[in-house]
């Protein structure tokens, strides 16, 4: 079979790498892809926005079915899109997209089926929202309503930071915005649950735990993701049972009611208080970068499982895990997320890894025969292990060799369960 990868960071590299081990897979293309996809799939340098160009192609080279990486295009419809073209398309239409897509959309459902969530209330100008604001309690979460590459989010500690989280929404820092969300703010610790859903089936697909913040101790700015350890330290199975029936099952009901199955892989970013989970946000796709932690750890057949959701059969399908633990850190670009140089050159010739190592790339690409920085994320560096001490160590160590002058990441990643 022919596989098409639509996105460009590591985790597309990832997804890539786990198709490649399957025989049933001849051809892998990835649109556009990245350095390290380039190894082992065909780039193609198409617009993602171009739907049409996209589809034109997938027909051509006869690719079989397309798996779809990032939101943007999920959010914009490219689901919709391709199968009006009868292109096999594994990912949520744009309906159920609006789960990451808009707040207001997944809060308006929590409210509907009583899914546990932060308080909220929701605010289309200016005034009013300073005004609830002069009288909240603090720290209080402020949110863009639309998607902002996870930095749509303020979590302010007193009137004057929630103010300019205000100003700086309305002014159009993350696109146009009609809507902002006020939100309790909740003190626990986060959670990132997944499940994968074939319409009519689905099955739990790992736990993980992210730090978005870009310094250590969880500090600074929200990123895409810093690094992420799987499994959550927190997962037992009451507690995987509680978000099952709390959170998980009521939204795919609640879809269904507006007649739309969910097909993909589906992310419930949750905090979990005194064992109770709240649903933070959805993802409507594999967290980058868990996704990066997760697959390796995956036994049964990447391959095997995608072809059993295009066939509604995924509840067949007994999904296996190697019990090692995982863990990823990111190598960033001095600056991110703010500025940062591009075209930075990466000398991963002579690294070699251990058993259990990978290194997924995220922002780099081919330029004059030479492997150099393209993003804010440039390298995801993976160590499985049953001592997630060690499995940090190997990292941190395969980081010092790679030794790029232009980056830094942090040391502490999984810090919570690593004494
Ligand atoms: P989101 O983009 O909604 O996932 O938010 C990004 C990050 O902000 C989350 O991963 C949390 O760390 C934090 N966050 C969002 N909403 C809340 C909340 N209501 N209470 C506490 N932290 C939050
Ligand atoms: N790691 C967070 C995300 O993928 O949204």
């Amino acid at each position: 079979m022919k596989v098409g990868i639509i996105g460009s960071g590591g985790r597309e590299h990832a997804l890539c790498c786990s198709l490649k081990k399957s025989n049933n897979i001849e051809e892998i293309y990835c649109f556009p892809g990245n350095a390290g996809t380039n190894s082992i799939a065909k780039n193609i340098d198409i617009d993602l926005k171009n739907f049409e160009k996209l589809k034109d192609y997938i027909i051509k080279n006869k690719i079989d079915f397309i798996i779809i990486g990032p939101e943007k295009p999920l959010v914009d419809g490219i689901v919709d899109f391709l199968e009006k073209f009868n292109i096999k398309v594994f990912g949520p239409n744009r309906i159920a997209s609006q789960l990451e897509g808009s707040k207001i959309f997944t809060k308006k459902l929590c409210e509907k089926y009583k899914i546990p969530t932060a308080k909220f209330g929701i605010f289309s100008s200016i005034k009013p929202a300073l005004s609830f604001l002069k009288n909240s309690n603090y720290p209080i979460v402020i949110k863009a309503d639309g998607l902002a590459a996870g930095k749509g989010v303020y979590i302010s500690e007193n009137y004057s930071e929630a103010y300019v989280a205000v100003k700086e929404i309305f002014n159009g820092k993350f696109g146009k915005a009609e809507n902002l969300l006020i939100e309790e703010y909740l003190d626990g610790e986060e959670m990132s649950f997944f499940i994968i859903s074939d319409g009519k089936n689905y099955k739990m697909f790992g736990t993980a735990q992210d730090h978005k913040r870009v310094f250590e101790g969880d500090r600074g700015k929200n990123t895409g993701g810093m690094g992420a350890y799987s499994p959550s330290r927190l997962e037992t199975d009451e507690l995987n049972q509680k978000i099952i029936n709390k959170i998980i099952e009521p939204t795919l009901r609640g879809l269904k009611d507006i007649k739309c199955e969910y097909k993909g892989f589906l992310y419930a970013g949750l905090m979990i208080i005194n064992g109770e989970p709240f649903l933070i946000e959805y993802n409507v796709r594999m967290g980058d970068p868990e996704c990066q932690t997760l697959l390796p750890k995956l036994k049964t057949d990447f391959s095997m499982i995608i072809k059993k959701c295009f066939e509604q059969k995924l509840g067949d399908l007994n999904i296996e895990w190697h019990k090692d633990k995982s863990i990823c850190i990111v190598l960033c670009s001095k600056g991110y997320p703010d500025t940062y140089k591009n075209n930075i050159a990466l000398n991963l010739k002579k690294i070699d890894l251990k058993k259990n190592q990978f290194i997924f790339h995220a922002g780099t690409k081919i330029l004059k025969n030479e492997i150099v920085s393209n993003g804010g994320r440039v390298l995801n560096i993976v160590t499985m292990s049953n001592d997630l001490k060690l499995a940090r160590e190997n990292s941190i160590e395969l980081l010092n060799r790679i030794n790029w002058k232009n980056g830094f990441y942090r040391k502490d990643i999984g810090y919570r369960v690593i004494q």
